[in-house]
């Protein structure tokens, strides 16, 4: 690094004090999507690999826990960009004062994301960058130490569970799913089973669905983790030259909770953990064949993102009402509430250090500008479950009053039947009551004093 550089990057560490805004009251009440930056550590495929024949040149800084810096060393009148985020993830080395690990993701982000689940409110999580920038890393991860967000959400989650009060009750469930060359595939679905064609819906009550998707009630972190495990490999997964594990697919976890404890409204919510697939050049992939189709579908996608995301922040300036094109890729279809509906909504952003990928992360961090505009309508999803329950009782008792009223004039004498109707559903309709209906479907279920006839042609009253 030129010396110059290195003293811009020096005097800039000094200067900005370290907050760590989304734990901060102020902007976890904003409505607007945290965006985070990940920055990771040069990987096997820089070093000695075809990603970038060896050449490793650091071109990000962060002077401070929300500020991200880019370098670059072709032009030097080109002075350093600097952007500004919720909140900047130094992964690169340990010996920087901001190194975060996969722990640190899981204290500022897991847990707020499982406290606001716990409360009733829906989230999402998205992991957004160029391929091999360390999307899979922060969102699944490795083994042990190395685990990322998703399992450790998983165990914060059962966490949780444990710690509620007696005579509370939940219940989960969880799916998994992959959108390969723009197809939804179930990724909980038993190996050997058809593969089924799933579709995106929306539902006037219920929201965005997919019917056919396998949603597992679970009853453990163990019995997640094992169905995370089952999912992950079934999902497409390759090497290409900018990244021996390459995901060919964007990946979607949601898990949904209901929780109910004593005399309290039940808190329903969805979360969304999501790894998509990073955008690539098919040059530097060096792709071919079934990889090339695969990027194709990947940068589409990915493009519409970009689109949506564009839309939404234009209107959140203008206030005007946005046109997102939401229905053109399957990936922006399903986080349609995700991106300006219903969820606390959190970008990661992940980026390389490296020089070599210099306009890709700056294409990153551009996006990642836009992302910050846009606003979601996040409410508490609290259901009375003992209204809901006394509502249905009063209905109960007062169709028991009906029927009680009912049988008590047949009871009391023959009713006077002056017409029988047949419908498509093969019901009787007994006109007899002074104006009330009965319906019946078959002779078992006749009322008292009243007797079918005819091969259920007619009814006759005795
Ligand atoms: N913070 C990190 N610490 C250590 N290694 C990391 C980190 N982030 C990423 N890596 C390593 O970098 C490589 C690429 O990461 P990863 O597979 O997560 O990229 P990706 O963004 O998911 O790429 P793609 O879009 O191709 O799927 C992996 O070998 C991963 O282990
Ligand atoms: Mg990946």
């Amino acid at each position: 690094m030129p010396p110059s550089a290195l003293s811009k990057l020096q005097s800039a560490v000094t200067q900005v004090k370290q907050v760590n805004v989304l734990k901060s009251t102020q902007v976890e009440d904003s409505p607007a999507i945290k965006v985070c930056v990940r920055v990771r550590p040069f990987i096997k495929e820089e070093v000695e690999g075809q990603r970038s024949g060896g050449e490793c040149k650091l071109c990000i800084d962060m002077p401070s826990e929300t500020q991200v810096r880019i370098l670059n060393f072709d032009d030097p009148d080109d002075d350093s960009r600097a952007f500004e985020f919720d909140r900047c993830y130094w992964s690169h080395s340990k010996d920087h004062p901001f190194f975060a690990t996969q722990e640190t993701l899981q204290t500022e982000l897991g847990e707020i994301m499982l406290e606001h689940a716990m409360n009733g409110f829906n989230n999402c999580i998205f992991a957004y960058g160029q391929t091999g920038s360390g999307k899979s890393y922060s969102v699944l991860g490795g083994k042990d130490e190395e685990r990322g967000l998703l399992p450790r959400v998983v165990e914060g989650l059962f966490d949780h569970f444990a710690k509620l009060p007696q005579g509370a009750t939940y219940k989960t469930l969880v799916a998994f799913m992959e959108i390969y060359n723009e197809q939804i595939r179930d990724l909980l679905a038993p190996a050997d089973s058809e593969i089924k064609k799933l579709e995106v819906k929306q539902h006037p009550v219920l929201g965005t669905i997919i019917p056919g998707l396998t949603e597992a009630a679970v009853a453990s972190c163990e019995e997640v983790l094992n169905l995370v495990d089952y999912g992950t490999q079934m999902r497409h997964v390759s090497a290409t030259a900018m990244n021996a594990t390459s995901s060919r697919s964007h990946c979607i976890f949601t898990f949904k909770t209901s929780l109910t404890e004593p005399d309290q409204p039940s808190k329903v919510s969805q979360t969304h953990l999501v790894d998509l697939a990073g955008s690539e050049r098919a040059g530097r992939t060096k792709a071919t064949g079934d990889r090339l189709k695969e990027g194709a579908a990947i940068n589409q996608s990915l493009s519409t993102l970009a689109r949506v995301i564009s839309e939404l922040a234009k209107s959140a300036k203008t206030k005007k009402k946005p046109n997102p094109p939401f229905r053109e890729s399957k990936l922006t279809y399903i986080l349609k509430e995700s991106l300006c509906g219903n969820s606390k909504t959190v970008m990661m952003a992940a980026i390389s250090p490296n020089f070599t990928d210099y306009d890709e992360t700056l294409s990153t961090l551009k996006f990642s500008q836009s992302v910050k505009q846009v606003q979601t309508k996040a409410v508490q999803n609290a259901v009375n479950m003992s209204s809901v329950e006394a509502q249905l009782r009063a209905e109960l008792n007062a169709l028991k009053s009906q029927l009680q009223a009912i049988q008590a004039r047949l009871m009391r004498g023959a009713p006077k039947l002056r017409d029988v109707q047949w419908t498509d559903l093969d019901l009787v309709r007994l006109w007899s009551f002074g104006g009330e209906s009965f319906w019946i479907q078959s002779q078992r279920w006749l009322p008292p004093g009243v007797q079918m006839v005819g091969a259920y042609q007619r009814a006759v009253a005795f």
